[in-house]
């Protein structure tokens, strides 16, 4: 099947002023932990960095305390298993690529730490993914796969992932499909690119610097050469 042309969204990091909504941020973090992070890692985040989001230490240390980590080898040369810390990255859900693809039809769940990057369209793409399961065509084909209209080819190994109230938000978000879906790819740009803001900001202040370094010059110039005929 063809492409289809991904829908226009709008998004708050936008433009050269673009910044990131912490409240989106933080919602899609949810729908990441209850949602995704069953088959998908998010390999390149530590704990810490969800200060990002506007958590403090202590609810970094208790969003972290809800998982378990791989660590040793200690005194005995044994690995271990105990709760993670702020430094510790999020764990993935399968121990090796084998077996995750083992666990979806024979594909592997990708990493999604990089996804809002890796894929034309980035963030509007995920999104668009999400909300873009239908049924397919007539004589068309599944198997043990699903139909998305955005997915290349159609043909998906990942089932839908967001039905309606997949989860429920803490800050009384209505949770339809395309909000988790929009809030999810809000997160997931954030997770590939956490230095946007700051790389944007300083785009800004070196523009604002080149405007007046010109008039500065100009200013120069025409004072170096006023007696010049
Ligand atoms: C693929 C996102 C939940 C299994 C993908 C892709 C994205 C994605 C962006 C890549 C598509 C591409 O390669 O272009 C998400 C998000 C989720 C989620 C944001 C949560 C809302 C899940 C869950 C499962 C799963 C719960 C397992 C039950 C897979 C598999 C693939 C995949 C197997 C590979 C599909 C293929 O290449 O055919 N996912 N996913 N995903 N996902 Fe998910």
């Amino acid at each position: 099947g063809d492409a289809v042309p991904l829908p226009k969204y709008e998004w708050s990091f936008d433009g050269v002023f673009g910044t990131y909504d912490k409240a989106s941020l933080q919602r899609g973090f949810q729908v990441y932990k209850e949602v995704c992070s069953a088959c998908h890692s998010l390999d390149l985040i530590a704990f810490r960095n969800l200060a990002d989001l506007g958590y403090n230490v202590d609810e970094i240390k208790a969003i972290a305390s809800e998982y378990t980590v791989e660590d040793g080898p200690n005194d005995e040369g044994e690995m271990f298993e105990r709760n993670a810390i702020a430094s510790d990255y999020f764990p993935s859900p399968f121990p090796n690529e084998k077996a995750a693809a083992a666990s979806n039809g024979g594909k592997a769940p990708p990493d999604l730490s990089l996804m809002a990057k890796a894929r034309v369209g980035g963030p509007s793409f995920v999104r668009a993914l999400l909300t873009g399961y239908e049924d397919a065509p007539e004589g068309f084909e599944t198997g043990d796969l699903s139909y998305n209209k955005y997915f290349p080819g159609h043909l998906i190994a990942m089932a839908p992932p967001l039905s309606e109230d997949s989860v429920e938000y803490g800050d009384g978000t209505a949770a339809t499909v395309d909000q988790m879906a929009a809030d999810v790819s809000h997160f997931m740009m954030w997770a590939a690119e956490p230095k946007l803001e700051a790389r944007k900001n300083t785009g800004v202040k070196v523009m604002i610097f080149l405007i007046i370094f010109t008039l500065v010059m100009y200013a120069a110039k025409r004072k170096v050469f006023a007696k010049v005929h």
